[in-house]
């Protein structure tokens, strides 16, 4: 028995000599020390022994659990340290290394040209009016001089919403009734920026939102020069000042006389090119004087009090000066091209 302790106990420490991991040590604690373990088996059992072995046997059988559960700690022990050591080495951080950059956000390009919109008109005295996207007929279409069944309301592909007379309005010009409602009858000189939706055909120059930023100026002898000068100084702060300005013949309902304004080519300076289609020239957007009937509607007395307003298409301005030669790439959400501006 005693010759069995000793190989026991010389077994034991030699395999506590290579084990590496904390199972395996638990393994070799429950087969010797643990409750079930040899040398527990060998100590319970010595009461069966022979009277003249008991002695030897008990002493030695003590002194190695003593010693063995001292040589199973002092192994835990290292493991533990060896544990924590490979942890510490492999999430090491290495101060010396320069810093990551943060990814910093930026402003959407489409806004980026409203608030450069925004600057020049206010430099000019036009404040910003807010107006709203959910729009009523009557406000978008009627007040406007477009009765319902008018053929010009054809000129607006409309989104309607399922409340009768509600729709998402087709242009900022809804915009200049609330502010003539609201300041009637002081003076006005205001810009009306925002989203305008049109149930239209997509292309390349055609979304069906896009921004739009109107322009309105209301009080006692307003003139078609005052339109024409202030909207060829608004040409010359965004494009370039050389540059000339044309204005053509429209029809707008709600603006008599209409016109559509075009700024010479800023990329080709009028020469011709594939922006401008080889015409010298690009629209910039639609202006007139404001018709009486709109100015009635809107609180003013058209014999009193005359007016000016224009629309103009933003995404646009900004194709023209970054020669982008899709509108899409606004709202297609491409990294590659928004991270450009
Ligand atoms: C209008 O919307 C008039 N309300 C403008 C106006 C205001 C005239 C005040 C007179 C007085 P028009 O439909 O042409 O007009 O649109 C004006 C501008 O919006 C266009 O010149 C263009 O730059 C832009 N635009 C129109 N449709 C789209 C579209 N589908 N996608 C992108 N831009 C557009």
């Amino acid at each position: 028995m005693l010759d069995k302790l000793k190989s026991i106990r010389e077994q034991t420490l030699k395999q506590l000599e290579s084990v590496a991991d904390a199972g395996a040590l638990r393994q070799i604690e429950s087969a010797t020390v643990g409750k079930k373990g040899e040398v527990t088996t060998i100590l319970r059992t010595v009461g069966e022994l022979p009277l003249s072995e008991r002695p030897a046997v008990g002493r030695l059988a003590n002194e190695i659990r003593q010693e063995l559960e001292a040589a199973i700690a002092a192994r835990e022990e290292l493991i533990e340290a060896q544990a924590l050591a490979q942890s510490l080495e492999e999430g090491a951080l290495d101060v010396t290394l320069p810093g990551r950059p943060v990814a910093v956000g930026r402003l959407h390009p489409a806004t980026q040209m409203l608030r450069q919109v925004y600057a020049i008109w206010a430099d000019m005295g036009f404040q910003v009016y807010r107006s709203r996207d959910v729009e009523e007929d009557e406000i978008n279409f009627t007040l406007l001089n477009m009765p319902p069944h008018h053929p010009a309301r054809d000129m607006w592909d409309t989104f309607h919403t399922t409340t009768e007379g509600v729709i998402l309005r087709t242009h900022t010009s809804p915009g200049q009734i609330r502010a003539m409602r609201e300041y009637a009858p002081e003076p006005i000189r205001v810009i009306l920026p925002g989203m305008c939706y049109r149930y239209e055909q997509i292309t390349a120059r055609h979304e069906m939102q896009f921004n739009q930023v109107e322009g309105l100026a209301v009080g006692r002898n307003i003139r078609m020069t005052d339109l024409k000068g202030t909207m060829a100084e608004f040409a010359r702060r965004m494009y370039g000042e050389h540059l000339q300005v044309r204005f053509r013949c429209s029809h707008f309902p709600f603006t008599e006389p209409s016109m559509e304004v075009d700024a010479e080519c800023a990329l080709c300076e009028g020469k011709g090119c594939s922006v401008c289609k080889y015409t010298g020239w690009l629209e910039i957007g639609g202006a007139g004087m404001v018709h009486p009937v709109v100015l009635q509607n809107g609180g003013y007395d058209p014999r009193v009090f005359s007016g000016f307003a224009f629309g103009l298409g933003t995404e646009r301005i900004m194709m023209v000066k970054h020669d982008i030669q899709d509108i899409r790439a606004f709202w297609a959400n491409d990294l590659r091209f928004l991270e450009q501006f």
